[in-house]
């Protein structure tokens, strides 16, 4: 119908979508064969009926498997090209990319070969679909801030094709305030800074985000609204937050659709964004995402209109960049 149409074909970012999260089983069996990797799955169908998630944790601990499979530097673009290529179907025209290089520095990949994989694969959906974007680089709060500040270190040489620093992995028992000291260094040399708070963990780790880290985007914060007091806080500073309801709905933070919290985000002011998060492993890219949650939360045009400005809003272009996509 008409809104299908308009959700569709309206120009839009993505600021919340981990690229190791794009891998399809597909590519990953592709991939594992081209390495002589050996997967626990017998095969796509197999790998496919594993993606039955409780919890954050259940999905990190496959999401990490599949992306074994990824060595050669070419994986690495073959994986962001997909990616691209799907976004640019779904009229995405600027992408704020995460990538977790601990995933693959701990199995001995060299970062180089992580970040120019990515990076031309960028600068390829640049040329050829005007795609703009670029990368944020993601700690995994499960290990140490150590590990955070020697991962950071082996950044600097790539200081330039960095658009900031992210937080993502587990949740519970990780506060934000463990990595206080690293985005502090990282505040230093100028990146942007986000962080995952509030999707399975409390909205004091959104304040503390805010506080302690003074990231400029919480990603997800859905749990924002059990908390008035910031709740009116984040939405008088404009604080943007990166919410992927399908994922929400896969990893078990709601029940289903309908109950999700995205039309009482908006009502209460937020400055909301619609984003896949892991399209390959919860069901849909970020069309599918504002698709399946306009229909089951009647949301309309008007609604359509205020996210895709708060995509081009919240991203971090150019005051005068911006302007021109709003
Ligand atoms: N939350 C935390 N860590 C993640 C996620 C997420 O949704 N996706 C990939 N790593
Ligand atoms: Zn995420």
């Amino acid at each position: 119908d008409t809104l299908h149409r308009v959700l569709r074909g309206m120009p839009k970012a993505e600021l919340h979508i981990h690229i190791e999260g794009s891998l399809e089983p597909e590519l990953i069996f592709a991939l594992a064969q081209r390495n002589n990797v050996r997967l626990d799955y017998a095969s796509v169908e197999d790998l496919r009926r594993a993606y039955a998630f409780t919890d954050l944790q259940s999905f990190l601990d496959i999401y990490y498997a599949g992306a074994s499979v990824l060595i050669t530097e070419q994986d690495f673009y073959d994986m962001t090209r997909a990616y691209l290529k799907r976004a640019h179907e779904d009229n995405v025209r600027h992408v704020e990319m995460f990538f977790d290089p601990q995933t693959h520095t701990a199995r001995g990949i060299a970062f180089a070969t992580v970040i120019d994989g990515i990076s031309r694969a960028l600068a390829d959906a640049r040329s050829e679909w005007g795609i703009s974007g670029g990368l944020i680089m993601c700690f995994l709060r499960h290990l140490s801030e150590e590990e955070a500040f020697a991962t950071l270190e082996q950044a600097l040489p790539y200081r330039d094709r960095l658009l900031g620093v992210g937080l993502d992995s587990s949740e519970r028992g990780h506060p934000p305030e463990k990595f206080a000291r690293v985005f502090a260094r990282c505040r230093e040399l100028g990146l942007h800074l986000v962080a995952h708070a509030g999707e399975e963990g409390p909205p004091d780790y959104i304040r503390t985000a805010l506080d302690l880290l003074k990231v400029e985007r919480i990603d997800h914060g859905v749990r924002c609204l059990e908390d008035p007091e910031l709740t009116r806080r984040v939405a008088k500073d404009g604080i943007a937050l990166t919410v992927c309801p399908l994922s929400n709905i896969k990893l078990c933070v709601f029940d289903a659709l309908h109950q999700h919290n995205m039309r009482a985000l908006l009502d209460a002011g937020l400055k909301v964004t619609v984003n896949s998060d892991d399209p390959a492993y919860f069901g849909g890219y970020i069309n599918d995402n504002f698709l399946q949650t306009f229909d089951a939360l009647g949301l309309d045009a008007g609604h359509a209109r205020q996210l895709a400005r708060n995509s081009f809003s919240a991203a971090f272009l150019p005051a005068s960049e911006k302007q021109k996509r709003l």
